[in-house]
């Protein structure tokens, strides 16, 4: 740890309370100087801290930015953001940047986040409303041993995680609609897009993409009808440092079963989430489009659809939109 962040460590061991530079000096043996010009730069990255000639220094407030050391502060995870969080002010997508870093070799948990995408991407080539500061916007890393035709899995499995931390922070109804969708009251209030290295039958690795709107307050025109944020459901701000770290934690118990191929329990409480049994809809894939009935998803994950002339379909992939 670095002497700025052990100099936060101290500050936010004794938050609220002063600690005066003899002290801090006298712990780190570093000078009085040189705790300012670190002082200097924690509060350029947001944090509030009051100083005083006599008193010292007193951390009143924590930056609402995404900072790497404040996501690390009670995360609750064994290797997601243990081994590397890259953080991004701005960023094209942190999935394109998770991708990068992955063909470099990064180790699985490995997270990358941001304040803002540029070119924030979601399934069949659409774009992910980004504003700054006002959304959660990650990607990690993972390196399952599964073969390419599992990964569909993981998507459910991070729908349940975000949809369950949704349901005991902000106790708003979500539902899930397959494969990626978390929406409230019909809209979509997250996505997920999960993107995959394969070679043969091997996978190299799979990044996921999180986009979640938590603060947003409004939308361009086109997606307006569809989206919306937890702030416009509750009309409470909610903080992204305490959503995302829970987020984390209950992907990974979730992700552990899947490793130990004990999904079932996983994709129980997928069904429970989604109420699409019964429900006409259209299916897009790339080998075309269909109508019909969704009668459920299988062990696999899949989706069974049956088109009306008693044919039942099994779609692995594609885009389900209820008419
Ligand atoms: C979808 O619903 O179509 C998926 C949306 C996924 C958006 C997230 S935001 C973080 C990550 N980076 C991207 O470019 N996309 C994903």
């Amino acid at each position: 740890m670095g002497m700025k962040d052990q100099i936060l460590l101290l500050l936010k061991e004794n938050r609220g309370n002063w600690v005066s530079g003899e002290s801090v000096s006298e712990k780190m043996a570093i000078s009085r100087s040189a705790i300012w010009k670190h002082v200097r730069k924690l509060k350029g990255e947001g944090y509030l801290i009051e100083s005083s000639p006599k008193k010292g220094y007193l951390l009143r407030e924590s930056p609402s930015a995404l900072l790497p050391g404040e996501i690390q502060d009670g995360l609750e995870t064994a290797f997601l953001g243990r081994r590397g969080i890259i953080y991004f002010e701005e960023v094209c997508s942190t999935n394109q940047k998770a991708k990068e870093l992955a063909a470099e070799g990064a180790p699985q948990g490995t997270l990358v986040i941001c304040e803002k995408q540029t070119e924030g991407r979601g399934r069949r080539g659409r774009y992910w409303f980004s504003p700054w500061q006002e959304g959660i916007y990650l990607s990690f890393i993972l390196r399952p041993n599964i073969s390419p035709i599992e990964t569909s899995k993981i998507t459910l499995l991070t729908a349940v995680a975000v949809a369950e931390t949704l349901l005991s922070l902000t106790r708003l109804s979500v539902v899930l609609k397959w494969p990626n969708d978390i929406l409230v009251k019909g809209k979509k209030v997250a996505g997920i897009l999960a993107e995959i290295s394969t070679d043969m039958d091997v996978v190299n690795y799979v990044v996921i993409g999180l986009g979640l709107n938590v603060n947003t307050s409004e939308f361009p025109e086109d997606i307006r009808a569809r989206a919306t944020s937890i702030f416009m459901e509750t009309g409470e701000r909610f903080s992204r440092i305490r959503i995302l770290q829970e987020c984390l934690r209950v992907f990974e118990s979730y992700y552990e079963m899947f490793e130990r191929r004990a999904f079932a329990p996983v994709l129980d409480r997928y069904r429970e989430l989604s109420d699409m049994v019964g429900r006409r809809g259209l299916v897009e894939t790339i080998d075309g489009s269909y109508t019909g009935t969704v009668e459920g998803i299988d062990a696999d994950g899949v989706l069974l659809f049956s088109d009306g002339e008693g044919e039942r379909r099994r779609v692995l992939s594609g885009d389900l939109n209820f008419i």
